[in-house]
């Protein structure tokens, strides 16, 4: 089963379903079923995840019940380099009309005072070679702030919404990432840049891996869902993988 194409829509997402009250992290446990062949569709939850991952190694942490921690394992992808991009339309249209996304792939609220509050995070991982993918979402749908770090809580959002509103929740987002991974590329960037938070920012990133930092203005994202920025010498394309903004 590994690597075979599989067209798209075929396997509901959701399917097969696999529910843990407690697990390290859902992507490790949607990995693993990968790895074994599980299906284009096979969606692992947690009512509580002990060691959440985030982007970069970052901790991702939510209190039991209180947000849709999901991992969905994706295969046959038409364009795989934009699923990140699609995962986050999908979240946002989810989250509402008020949401906007944060390249790569945070879904955040803008405050009154223009602050970023981050609703959503979104981790992608991924072997092309054996032909799947995982995406891992991590959704504030009834976050209490008052029970995560300050840290956490200084720059999270929530929608407000109640515990007993995960399931109806997560039944919307996988229809509308359903419906999102069917884009066509062109509509998807269209979907994408209209939510587009730092569209004409300046920004400023570093490389963890090495390299040299830099700063720009942001310019939107290219078919391979880097985000091009304007800067002195003239426009560069940054990859998700090799840079990291500075917080702004
Ligand atoms: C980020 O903002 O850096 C990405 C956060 C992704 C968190 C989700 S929660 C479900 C899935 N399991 C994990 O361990 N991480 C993702």
């Amino acid at each position: 089963m590994t690597g075979r194409p599989v067209p798209p829509g075929a396997g509901r997402l959701g399917e097969p379903r696999h529910h843990f009250v407690e697990v390290g992290s859902t992507n490790d446990e949607a990995r693993r079923l990968a790895t074994d062949g599980a299906p284009h569709g096979t969606t692992v939850t947690a009512t509580s995840q002990t060691a959440g991952r985030g982007r970069q190694g970052r901790v991702w942490v939510a209190p039991a019940g209180q947000a849709l921690t999901v991992s969905i394992v994706l295969r046959g992808l038409r364009h795989p380099a934009l699923l990140p991009l699609a995962v986050a339309v999908a979240v946002a249209e989810t989250v509402g009309d008020d949401a906007r996304i944060k390249w790569p792939n945070d879904v955040v609220f803008v405050g009154d005072d223009g602050a970023l509050r981050k609703v959503a995070g979104i981790l992608c991982e991924g072997r092309p070679a054996e032909g799947w993918a995982v995406a891992g979402i991590g959704l504030n749908v009834a976050l209490d702030l008052a029970d995560v770090p300050d840290e956490v809580a200084a720059r999270a959002a929530t929608m407000g919404r109640s515990a007993d509103e995960l399931e109806p929740v997560l039944a919307e987002l996988l229809e509308r990432l359903t419906a999102a991974l069917d884009r066509e590329p062109a509509d998807l960037l269209h979907a994408w840049s209209a939510r587009d938070v730092l569209a004409g920012a300046e920004i400023a990133w570093e490389r963890p891996g090495g390299g040299d930092p830099g700063a720009g203005v942001a310019d939107g994202v290219d078919a391979q869902g880097r985000l091009l920025v304007r800067t002195d010498v003239g426009v560069e394309a940054l990859d998700a993988g090799e840079v990291h903004l500075v917080r702004r």
